[in-house]
């Protein structure tokens, strides 16, 4: 999974990085620093809080791609906005 940050959506609410600090950081304005994040294994669920508590839904989940050699992998690749 990648959280994506939308710098064009983000006002500074702040939630995302006072509720998952691990994924997610602010700039020295206290904009959501933009761009794909990795959520490690284990953190997707705060990842989707993070996601779900933002008043701007700036925040977008991706599922990972599929690995077509890999039966374990996932074939759901939509783009998740909670
Ligand atoms: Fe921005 Fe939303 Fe976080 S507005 S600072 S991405 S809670």
């Amino acid at each position: 999974m990648i959280a994506r940050v939308d710098p064009a959506r983000c006002t500074g609410h702040g939630r995302c990085y006072m509720l998952a600090p691990d994924l997610f950081d602010a700039d020295d304005d206290g904009y959501s620093v933009g761009g794909d994040r990795p959520v490690p294994e284990g953190m997707e669920r705060r990842a989707r809080i993070a996601a779900a508590n933002c008043p701007e839904s700036a925040i977008h989940l991706v599922l990972d791609e599929p690995d077509p050699t890999d039966p374990q992998s996932p074939t759901d690749t939509r783009e998740e906005n909670p």
